[in-house]
């Protein structure tokens, strides 16, 4: 780095570190669950929020309940409504995954997040140092009995994820369960509501080809293709922004909208939760 490049690197750490504002009393320690706990002010109390999720397993004879970090679609960027292990574990982190039972709570998380989940989980929580799905099921196996079911929501689970803990956990005699209802979401009071902003059409001028131009391109590869599919399926927001050259602002700093599209050789459906219609926009 040449003598400019350094004097400008020293007013830019210099700056920096004049700015920065110094963390309130106890926000840069980490949470020591011993005898005599200690808990950051960074530390989301979770008890009450345990309390309203075990109440909502009851019913549904599970014995214990897995809580992704993702939404519906599969997105790494997800609303704050969506932000379901983060509501219920108090770690806010963008990887992550939470198991609960009656009686204990875990997260298995991988060693980027480490010091933060220390910081943000109390002492209701386990931090488990390992982000491989098989750790998850190792201890599903360890912890529950034979025949014991385990609770999921199908929509955050992607056909690998779950195939993934299935093939450990079928031969083990753990049951996976399906389950409509997303149990955070009965315990969540105050969840924040679906977003109600609008869907806008990009502009023809910078557009490099219309959606019809798209949709045919697809539909020619589903003729191509020799397993002959008579539909594809869009469920990954960019997919169908992309497609129909719309844009959205459902989810903080990402340009998508809540959708999902069906497309056939001959008909489009489309499922979103915005308050503009898809049609009137195509
Ligand atoms: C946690 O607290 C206990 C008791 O106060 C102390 O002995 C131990 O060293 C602490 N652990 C950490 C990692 O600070
Ligand atoms: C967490 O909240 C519960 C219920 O309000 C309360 O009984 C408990 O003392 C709180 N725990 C801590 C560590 O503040
Ligand atoms: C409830 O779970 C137990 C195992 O914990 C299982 O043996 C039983 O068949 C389940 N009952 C129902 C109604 O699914």
């Amino acid at each position: 780095m040449a003598l400019t490049g350094w004097v400008l690197f020293a007013a830019l750490v210099l700056g920096g570190s004049q700015s920065q504002v110094a963390p309130a009393a106890g926000e840069d320690r980490e949470r020591n669950c011993s005898t005599t706990p200690y808990l950051p002010p960074t530390a989301v109390n979770t008890t009450l929020r345990l309390q309203a999720l075990r109440r909502a397993m009851a019913p549904f004879n599970i014995s214990a309940y897995i809580i992704p970090g993702t939404d519906a679609h599969l997105s790494e960027y997800i609303a704050e409504r969506d932000a379901r292990r983060a509501w219920i574990s108090g770690f806010t982190g963008s990887a992550g995954t939470a198991v609960v039972t009656q009686t204990q709570a875990l997260l298995w998380t991988d060693s980027r997040y480490w010091i933060q989940a220390e910081r943000q989980m109390d002492c209701n929580w386990e931090l488990v140092k390992d982000s491989f799905i098989s750790s998850i099921t190792d201890w599903l196996i360890a912890h529950l009995s034979e025949g014991e079911e385990i609770g999921f929501d199908p929509f955050l689970f992607s056909i690998d994820t779950f195939k993934a803990y299935d093939v450990r956990l079928a031969p083990a005699n753990r049951v996976l369960k399906s389950l409509q209802d997303n149990l955070v979401d009965k315990a969540w009071t105050n969840r924040p509501p679906p977003p109600t902003d609008s869907i806008f059409r990009l502009p023809d001028s910078i557009i490099e080809r219309t959606w019809q131009m798209k949709v045919d391109h697809i539909r020619q590869q589903m003729r191509d293709n020799p397993y002959k599919p008579t539909a594809v399926l869009l469920s990954a927001l960019d997919e169908t922004a992309w497609l129909f050259n719309l844009r959205g602002n459902d989810i903080p700093y990402n340009p998508f909208f809540y959708s999902y599209t069906l497309l056939t050789l001959d008909d489009i459906r489309q499922v979103h939760c915005s308050f503009v219609h898809l049609h009137t926009l195509l």
